[in-house]
C-alpha cells in the first residue's frame, strides 16, 4: 500500500506536485524576462510570485540544461547525424517546442513521466495549437489517454523505477538505441531510491553507446543549509531518497562510473552561476529584479548540481559538450 504523508496525499502525489511547482516557477521567471520560452504558459494557468533567488535559481538551471542539450543536437547534427532525446520524469518541460522553435528539431524526442502527469500533458498539447503545431510530421499525431505517438515527439507513461517496463514502453514507442542520444533528468534522481536511480542509469549507458545523461538535482544536504532544505521538502510529503547516496560532486560523478558510463564530470550552480554562463547574461538578469539577500542566492545555488555521464563510441566529440561555451568536434 502507498505510504501517506502528513498532508495527507501519498508520496508519489507529491512527487507529482512538484511539477506543479517546477512550471510555475518557470512561468513566472520567463514573465519577468529571465529566459524566452513562449510555451511554458501553455502548462500553467498564472505563476504564483516568486522570490529573485528562485527566479535566478532556475535562470541557472534552465539556461545550463538547455545549453548542453543544445549542443548536443546541434554537435550530432554538424556531423550528419541524427539523434535522439530522452527526457526521464519530463513533467511539463518545453525543451521539445523550444529546440523545435529554432531549427533543431531531433530525430526522436521521448518524455516519460507517470500516467497522472502525462495524461495532463496530453490534454494540453492536444488542445493548444502552439504546441500541436510542432508534432506535425509524416504522420497525424496519434493520443491515448496518456500518451502521444507523432514522428518525431513521443510521450510515454512509465515508471523509473523499473527499467524493464521502460525499455519496453520506449522500445513500443520507438526508441532506437542505436542513435546518439541525450538523457534529461532535471530533478527527478533524487525523489528515486538510490539502488533504482543506478540500475536507471546503468541501463541507459549499458543500451546506448553513444548517448550523455545530463541530470540536476539538489545534493551537499549535510551542512545546516542542506537540513533546512530537506526538511522543507519533507514537510510538502516528499523524501529525497537519494539524497544521502550523492553528497558531494566526486559522489555524482563516480555513479556514472560505477554504473558503466566511460567518463563524467559534475559542477555545483554556484559555479555554472559565477563563472560558467555568460557575465553579459548574468548583468542583464541581475538588473530585472532587485536583490536583498545574495548570500541566500549563493547557499541555494551551492546545494544543486549538475552531473553528466557520456559514452562516445562513435566519437561524436561529446567530451566537448560543456558549460564553457560551444562544443566543437
Ligand atoms: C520536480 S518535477 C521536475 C519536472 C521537470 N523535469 C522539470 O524539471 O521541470 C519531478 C518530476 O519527476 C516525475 N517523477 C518522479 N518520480 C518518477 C518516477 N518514478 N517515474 C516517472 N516519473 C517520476 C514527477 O512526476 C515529476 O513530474
Amino acid at each position: 500500500m502507498a505510504a501517506i504523508c502528513s498532508e495527507g496525499i501519498t508520496e508519489d502525489e507529491a512527487i507529482i506536485a512538484t511539477n506543479n511547482d517546477a512550471t510555475s516557477c518557470k512561468r513566472y521567471a520567463t514573465e519577468k524576462g529571465y529566459w524566452r520560452d513562449e510555451f511554458v504558459k501553455h502548462f500553467c494557468k498564472k505563476a504564483e510570485r516568486k522570490s529573485p533567488e528562485i527566479s535566478r535559481g532556475y535562470y541557472a538551471r534552465v539556461t545550463a540544461l538547455h545549453n548542453l542539450v543544445t549542443q548536443f543536437v546541434s554537435l550530432t547534427k554538424t556531423a550528419g547525424l541524427k539523434s535522439q532525446v530522452i527526457s526521464l520524469g519530463a513533467g511539463f518541460d518545453t525543451t521539445y517546442w523550444r529546440l523545435c522553435s529554432v531549427g533543431l528539431q531531433p530525430t526522436n524526442y521521448f518524455e516519460v513521466d507517470l500516467a497522472t502527469v502525462t495524461s495532463k500533458k496530453c490534454q494540453y498539447i492536444k488542445t493548444k495549437l502552439p504546441l500541436l503545431d510542432a508534432l506535425q510530421g509524416s504522420h497525424d499525431p496519434l493520443f491515448g489517454v496518456d500518451e502521444i505517438n507523432s514522428t518525431h515527439y513521443h510521450l510515454v507513461a512509465g515508471d523509473l523505477r523499473d527499467t524493464e517496463q521502460l525499455d519496453r514502453k520506449l522500445l513500443a514507442a520507438g526508441v532506437d538505441k542505436k542513435l546518439p542520444t541525450v538523457f534529461i533528468t532535471e530533478c527527478v534522481l533524487v525523489y528515486i531510491e538510490p539502488k533504482l536511480s543506478s540500475q536507471l542509469i546503468e541501463w541507459a549507458g549499458k543500451h546506448f553507446s553513444t548517448s550523455m545523461f545530463l541530470n540536476y538535482e539538489p545534493f551537499n544536504a549535510n551542512d545546516t543549509f542542506g537540513q533546512v532544505m530537506k526538511k522543507n521538502i519533507k514537510a510538502r510529503g516528499c523524501s529525497l531518497l537519494g539524497i544521502d547516496a550523492c553528497p558531494d560532486l566526486e559522489s555524482q560523478q563516480r555513479r556514472y562510473l560505477n554504473n558503466g558510463w566511460s567518463a563524467s564530470w559534475a559542477v555545483d550552480m554556484d559555479t555554472v552561476y559565477q563563472q560558467l554562463l555568460p557575465a553579459d547574461e548574468i548583468s542583464r538578469v541581475e538588473r530585472l529584479e532587485f536583490l536583498d539577500e545574495g548570500d541566500l542566492l549563493t547557499q541555494l545555488l551551492r546545494h544543486y548540481c549538475i552531473s553528466v555521464g557520456y559514452n562516445d563510441k562513435n566519437d561524436v566529440g561529446l567530451a566537448g559538450v560543456n558549460l564553457h561555451g560551444t562544443a566543437h568536434r
